[in-house]
């Protein structure tokens, strides 16, 4: 047998979704899992635990696969590079993961590339992260460089008065990263993939919609986008790719800033499959679960249509209901054509545990096709019919 090993490291659920495309390919999936109940082991065959801090256990799990992948960020860097200095072929490389990896990194970056960042600086203390209110006006978005996902990691700095209560995060890291809180209409997500040859390849920018800082709902694409923003954005999410080497996904989270420079603003870097493109395993061509396994081995990439005039993903988070299978007689009654894709991960409030994707027939029809994943979701996270009129109101986008 000459098919491929890919080690993931990382458990989660983007470590799980890449099993079907691997599986249909003939490749082999391997994780490094963090526990025995991650997401992704009651869907791969070989799971062994380690601690992805750890290089001895990162070496141990390197024996033996092809390429290193990702599930998540947070493998220090250093690591990697010990990894590569063995011989292991790292995708993608550390010297472009530390952009996604270290906001601060990523924001000299995207500067230096010309690309459209907000105001932003790197605050060692409380009193400079005053000094940058007071210069760019409140309120300010302060970030930890690393280790954050979902918004943990993000807070919002009102006034002078209220970062003063921002020392014990300048305690646990610094310096942090300062920035302008941009006044979006709505946030844009612009997914590609690239292989280390150089080919690349990008699905159509979509908006993303962020409930306390978690991916609630993914439009696909981006409705009455103008077309030389997308375009825009597009072209930007594919330099960055090029210049900075990344093989694999890679999502740029934008922000929508209608007549203001080129249209948007780039919000961070992810180098791996995402949540805002997730819509792609029932409405792409090529999902990006298997795009990112062709992409960091080097194989040609898949075609990226798009089957419908609009797609719909709709999260749903550990809610009330503990049985979900329980709630899928109704659930799938509910919406015959959505595709639900749950986790395996036990159910916590607040929790990702699944999503449903829904294709459309019309982009007249986005309204209704966002109530149906919606309702789906619904009946799944809380095991019952919604009781009244949906309290969300779905409104025309943007
Ligand atoms: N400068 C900003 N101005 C306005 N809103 C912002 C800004 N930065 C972040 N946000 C809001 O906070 C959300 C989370 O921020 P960010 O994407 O940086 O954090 P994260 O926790 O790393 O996210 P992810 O879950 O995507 O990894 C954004 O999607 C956006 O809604
Ligand atoms: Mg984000």
């Amino acid at each position: 047998m000459t098919f491929p090993v890919i080690g993931v490291v990382g458990g989660g659920q983007l470590a799980r979704m890449m099993a079907p495309a691997a599986t249909a390919l003939g490749f082999e999936l391997r994780v490094l899992a963090e526990g025995p109940d991650v997401s992704a082991v009651s869907a791969v065959r070989k799971t062994p635990i380690g601690d992805y801090q750890n290089l001895a256990a990162l070496q141990a799990f390197a024996e033996g696969v092809d390429v290193l992948t990702f599930d998540h960020e947070h493998v220090p860097t250093a690591h990697l590079r010990a990894l590569q200095d063995a011989g292991v072929n790292v995708q993608p490389d550390p010297d472009a993961l530390v952009h996604a990896q270290d906001k601060l990194v990523m924001r000299a970056a995207i500067e230096r590339l010309e690309l459209p960042n907000p105001a932003w600086a790197a605050v060692a203390d409380v009193e400079a992260l005053v000094a940058f209110g007071e210069a760019t006006g409140w309120p300010v978005v302060l970030k930890m460089p690393r280790g954050g996902y979902d918004g943990k990691g993000v807070r919002i700095i009102d006034s002078a008065a209220d970062a003063a209560a921002a020392s014990d995060w300048f305690t646990a890291m610094s310096p942090l990263l300062a920035e302008a809180k941009v006044e979006f209409s709505r946030e844009l997500s612009a997914l590609v993939a690239r292989t280390p040859d150089g080919e690349s390849r990008a699905w159509p920018v979509v908006h993303t919609i962020q409930v306390d800082g978690v991916c609630d709902e993914v439009i696909a694409p981006a409705l009455d986008i103008p077309l030389d923003v997308a375009a825009a954005a597009e072209d930007a999410a594919l330099r960055i790719a090029a210049e900075l080497g990344v093989t694999g996904v890679l999502a740029v989270e934008l922000f929508e800033t209608p007549g203001m420079g080129q249209g948007f603003l780039i919000n961070e870097l992810a180098m791996r499959p995402h949540n805002t493109g997730h819509w792609t395993q029932d409405g792409s061509v090529t999902s990006q679960f298997e795009q990112h396994l062709r992409a960091v081995l080097n194989l040609p990439l898949g075609a990226t249509d798009v089957l419908g005039p609009v797609v719909v993903m709709k999260n749903f988070l550990g809610g009330e209901n503990q049985d979900l299978f329980a709630a899928f007689p109704l659930a799938l009654a509910a919406e015959p054509a959505a595709k639900v894709h749950c986790y395996g991960k036990s159910v916590r409030p607040g929790r990702k545990i699944g999503h449903v994707n829904l294709v459309g027939t019309s982009t007249a029809d986005v309204v209704a096709i966002r109530s149906q994943a919606t309702l789906v979701a619904g009946i799944i996270r809380d095991g019952r019919a919604p009781a009244e009129e949906p309290a969300h109101e779905f409104k025309e986008t943007p």
